[in-house]
């Protein structure tokens, strides 16, 4: 009988064991030199022979099961700590999402104001010809702008074409104004936001490609009060709200007349970010408008100037480095 109960104790602490270091004591404990079974077969030879060949072979396979059961046990403790433990509660690791870059969000901001005050967007080619980004701008046939130095040129094979042949990178987003008027009759409102191009010296603001979106509103009464509210709106939602001041200095553009430039104080400093002006009466002639018929302004803000204010940035070259430590701060 104590054999029998022996094994059930035994049985009953081997399944409730939680790690090596407890089965290893129960081992010692029951097989060790000095174990419960190991004494129980050192006791045999006390006793008498018929007792011992009843007690013998049953202490004998106890003694044969514990060390399988213990041997089972060590197998099944070993496999458990193969496996990671997970610790459902704890954060899990943060996931690397992608994000917008400051300008594409600055560049959404204003398609979402201007789409607002019912402007539609309107696109054109980042590779331009001449024509509709220098001649049809009412650009004089040797204003400085086209030289070389100034703008890239695609490689001609034939000189002797003429200049809707001659392909070069935009400067800027205003031959866009022509081209949507050929096609399209007034009244309407557009911005065209995009890429440009110019062969200029880098420095902290200037870059040789960056951001503008162009704007113009053509209709039969359309004036400088018409632009001075829309862009005045503009930038009061696009710095939500903040005190801005704005100032109108005379300035040249050989597709408008009269035409200006803005200036807009901002937390105490002021900026220059705008050309505008009423559409030149030669412009209109090019896209095959009567000037007498219409009349509307048109201006070119530069995105990246924008995002500079909204943004704190001190250097436009920034943008374009591709450095994440930069990027990822928007
Ligand atoms: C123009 O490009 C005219 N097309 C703007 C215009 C449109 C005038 C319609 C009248 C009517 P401007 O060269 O000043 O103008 O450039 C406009 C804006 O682009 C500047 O205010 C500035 O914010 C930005 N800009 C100009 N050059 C650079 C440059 N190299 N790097 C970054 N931003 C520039």
């Amino acid at each position: 009988m104590e054999v029998e109960s022996l094994q059930k104790e035994i049985k009953e602490k081997i399944s409730k064991t939680k790690n090596l270091n407890e089965l290893e004591e129960i081992r010692v404990y029951y097989l060790g030199r000095n174990g419960k079974i190991t004494n129980i077969l050192k006791s045999l030879k006390d006793l008498s022979l018929d007792e011992r060949k009843i007690i013998g072979p049953k202490v004998q396979s106890l003694k044969k099961e514990t060390e399988d059961l213990i041997f089972n046990k060590k197998q099944e403790l070993e496999q458990e700590n193969l496996i990671p433990k997970i610790d459902l509660t704890k954060p899990a690791k943060k996931l690397q999402k992608g994000h917008l870059h400051p300008l594409t969000l600055v560049e959404q901001k204003m398609r979402q104001i201007f789409s607002g005050m019912n402007f539609s967007v309107v696109d054109g080619p980042e590779l331009e010809n001449e024509y509709y980004n220098f001649d049809a701008l009412n650009f004089p046939p040797n204003h400085p702008a086209r030289e070389m130095q100034d703008t890239f040129w695609i490689k001609q094979e034939n000189n002797n074409v003429n200049s809707k042949q001659r392909f070069l990178l935009r400067t800027h987003t205003s031959p866009v104004q022509v081209r949507f008027m050929e096609k399209n009759k007034p009244p309407f409102q557009i911005i065209v936001p995009g890429k440009v191009f110019r062969n200029e010296a880098l420095d902290s603001g200037h870059e040789i490609n960056f951001y503008q979106l162009e704007g113009l509103m053509v209709g039969k009464n359309i004036t400088l009060a018409n632009f001075k509210f829309v862009i005045e709106e503009f930038f009061h939602k696009f710095f939500q709200g903040e005190k801005i001041e704005f100032r109108y200095r005379p300035s040249y553009f050989p597709f408008v007349e009269p035409g200006v430039e803005l200036i807009i104080k901002y937390k105490g400093k002021w900026f220059e970010v705008a050309g505008a002006g009423m559409v030149h009466k030669h412009v209109f002639e090019y896209a095959h408008y009567n000037p007498r018929d219409f009349q509307g302004f048109a201006f070119g803000v530069g995105i990246d100037r924008l995002a500079m204010i909204k943004y704190k940035i001190p250097d436009i070259r920034l943008f374009y480095e591709s450095d994440l430590r930069f990027i990822n701060q928007f």
